[in-house]
């Protein structure tokens, strides 16, 4: 009973929190390098180098997603299939499997392991030569392999939303439809998030301070609409999927349920606070150091100089934003492991 409930309260969540970080990083890594690292790399096009180490940081990081939701998905349905099997004799055989297999929950996981292996067979190796050519001149990877990483991903996202909560709540067809987008806009906000604190850094390694701002306060600027469009959709969708899931305000503190939402809530006012800052001081100072950089005669060193202060502000802003998106992950994972209240 002791291992039952480990495995119900502690694996489970993490496995959970594990698949909703890798899906949530594919989806969000595509989008984050059309909207945001395309546009601002067009801007410094002769930086082959930086291109080149982001591009094979980027293929290192989808690699290890693909892999870890892999893994996850594996684990979870072995894990189910263990405790079928405690219902008959304890032993795992190949009838637990099919018993998981059989159910939607089952299925919505298996249907897992053909679209990672199509996103494999898509980017593994491709990233690094494609996620940023032709940055620049207008050309690129073609709008076919962009549609299938991102197709793909959005169904990764849906097998969440088809083997949850959203698939017993009224009316299901909002629930689902309203989970679904919940998602999306969340993988978009939180892979962005990744990427602003990995590959912004990477690519102005080695550089001057004036090109770090460069990089910057750009970045910055790209980043902050597709933040302020994806959380502004979290934030009405979460809302609805909080209604269709506690049945009473007071489920909020009186259960297990309620408590873990109510803790996603304060993280998310965590977020709310870092992104304003973000949005309303940092980029806008940045904004005006990058006319003042490039205005004629403009002393770059001078300029980047001026605004240290900032480029450290970023960066312990989106280290905290970081862990605040990978604990909202983590309550997530536990919020979905346990019983609705509505
Ligand atoms: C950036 C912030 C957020 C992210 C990344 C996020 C992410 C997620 C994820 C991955 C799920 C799992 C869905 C599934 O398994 O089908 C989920 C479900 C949910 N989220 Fe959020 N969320 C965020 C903000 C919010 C906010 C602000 C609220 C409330 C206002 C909220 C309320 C919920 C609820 C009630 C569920 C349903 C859980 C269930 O199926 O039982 N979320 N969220």
């Amino acid at each position: 009973m002791l291992v039952e409930d480990a495995l119900r309260n502690i694996a489970y969540p993490l496995l959970r929190f594990g698949a909703y970080s890798a899906h949530a990083f594919l989806l969000g890594a595509a989008v984050y390098l059309l909207l945001v690292m395309r546009p601002v790399m067009a801007t410094v096009p002769a930086w082959e180098a930086s291109r080149a180490a982001v591009a094979e940081r980027l293929e290192g990081l989808v690699r290890a997603c693909l892999l870890g939701s892999a893994i996850c998905t594996g684990l979870t349905i072995l894990l189910q299939a263990a405790l079928i099997s405690e219902i008959g004799d304890g032993e795992v055989t190949s009838e637990s499997f099919s018993s998981v297999l059989d159910t939607t929950f089952g299925l919505f996981l298996a249907v897992r392991f053909p679209m990672l292996a199509a996103l494999a067979i898509l980017l593994l190796g491709r990233i690094r030569t494609w996620a940023l050519a032709g940055v620049g001149s207008g050309q690129g990877p073609s709008k076919i392999w962009w549609a299938g990483w991102i197709g793909l991903s959005v169904g990764l996202m849906l097998t969440n939303t088809f083997s949850g909560h959203a698939t017993v709540a009224t009316p299901r067809w909002l629930a689902l439809s309203n989970d679904g987008l919940h998602l999306v806009s969340g993988a978009v906000w939180f892979g962005g998030v990744i990427l602003m604190a990995v590959l912004v850094p990477e690519a102005w390694r080695g550089r001057d301070k004036g090109d770090r701002l460069r990089v910057l306060a750009p970045s910055i600027s790209h980043f902050s609409i597709v933040a302020i469009i994806s959380i502004g959709v979290v934030t009405v969708t979460g809302m609805i999927n909080s209604l269709l899931h506690v049945g009473d305000l007071s489920d909020l503190w009186d259960t297990p349920y309620g408590q873990a939402l109510s803790i996603k809530l304060l993280l998310f006012i965590g977020i709310l606070v870092l992104g304003a800052m973000n949005h309303f001081v940092i980029k806008q100072r940045l904004n005006k150091a990058m006319l003042k950089l490039n205005s004629p005669g403009a002393d770059a060193a001078a300029i980047a100089a001026e605004h240290v202060a900032e480029r450290k502000l970023f960066r312990r802003a989106i280290a905290a934003e970081l862990v605040i998106a990978l604990a909202i992950m983590a309550s997530t994972g536990v919020l979905t492991n346990l019983a609705r209240t509505a």
